[in-house]
């Protein structure tokens, strides 16, 4: 599988063989890192990381990604460089792909990630816009894969919540580019728009995926072996919808009666974090004593820190999966 020189700006860059192999390599790489046999690929490479969005897993699984395999980063914001505001993207992806192999992007829109591979000679990583976010998918199925130790065309999964947002529009298309069989819960005026919901239809056609998009928590999650979520109220929208939000999506909390809907005790619960299942952040609290929440939002304590949660595996397989495309794309293979 050669995959060099490629862009990872969203899902269907890949077919389902180029994906699972990530995967593979990915699970490949984990077990090189702990048995401490990992091999430099990336030597004297030079990653650029822009972002317009705040980052904790994406910005620090990409630097230490590459730093594992002899790579140097910079990391860049709105703040301290001249990216967007002073700067086009245009102008900034050809100086940045004259000093560096790779670049990273979280911000904004799509649009804004395309334009900067459009103009940029190396390849370019989506670490989030407001639409996707294809490095968390790679993340997400492989801790599927080593959970249920079956392959995504044998995986079954919930989602529920905000299903419009970038986490809804990549579990939905990626479920489908696998073959899996994918379950949405949520008010109908947060499902996926039309079009992402066409692209996951005619995806499902040739993986032989299952798609359900339901109102019902009943119908979504009977069967389920992984029921995901992320929070009500994505980076980029306003604070003022959190009040219209949390009355839309109480009902679809991923407490423990949701987890026992799946009929399966062994279900395991995912969120690609950061998550408000408590009130130790800032705004974890201010929305709790603002919508009277208590117990969580989007999850509860309880099912957060229960043995089914695997959200720290999840996260710590953005470190290994954003290596294997860093390494798939511009290592020594
Ligand atoms: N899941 C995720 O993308 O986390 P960060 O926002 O911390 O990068
Ligand atoms: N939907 C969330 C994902 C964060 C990783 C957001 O965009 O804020």
């Amino acid at each position: 599988m050669n995959l060099q020189n490629r862009d990872f700006l969203k899902e269907l860059d890949f077919t389902q063989d180029e994906f699972l192999y990530l995967i593979d390599l990915s699970i490949e790489l984990k077990a090189a890192k702990r048995e401490r046999r990992e091999i430099a690929r990336m030597v004297g490479r030079n990653i650029a990381l822009i972002f317009e969005k705040t980052s904790t897993r994406t910005r620090c699984a990409f630097e230490v990604a590459a730093f594992d395999q002899g790579a140097h980063t910079t990391y860049l914001d709105g703040s301290s460089s001249q990216v967007g505001h002073k700067e086009s993207i245009a102008d900034t992806a050809r100086v940045l792909s004259r000093y560096y192999d790779a670049i990273q992007y979280r911000g904004k829109t799509q649009a804004i990630v395309e334009e900067l591979a459009a103009y940029s000679d190396v390849p370019v990583y989506n670490g989030l816009t407001d639409e996707w976010h294809p490095t968390q998918m790679l993340a997400d199925f492989q801790t599927m894969v080593e959970h249920s130790g079956r392959r995504p065309n044998d995986i079954s999964f919930a989602y529920v919540g905000d299903t419009r947002s970038n986490m809804g529009n990549s579990l939905l298309v990626s479920g489908a580019l696998l073959g899996a069989d994918v379950r949405f819960a949520a008010p109908r005026e947060l499902w996926p728009a039309e079009d992402v919901q066409k692209i996951a239809a005619d995806l499902a056609l040739k993986s032989g995926a299952k798609i359900t998009l339901t109102e019902s928590m009943e119908e979504a999650l009977p069967g389920a072996d992984f029921v995901h979520t992320d929070v009500w109220v994505s980076m980029g929208e306003s604070v003022e919808v959190w009040n219209e939000r949390v009355s839309l999506l109480s009902d679809y909390q991923v407490n423990a009666e949701a987890m026992a809907l799946t009929g399966k005790p062994e279900s395991k619960f995912m969120h690609c974090l950061p998550g408000f299942h408590n009130e130790q952040t800032t705004v974890g609290r201010e929305i709790a004593d603002k919508t009277g929440m208590h117990d969580g939002l989007e999850v509860t304590h309880e099912v957060f820190e229960s043995p089914n949660s695997v959200v720290f595996d999840q996260a710590e397989n953005r470190l290994h999966t954003i290596k294997a495309i860093m390494v798939a794309t511009i290592g020594d293979l």
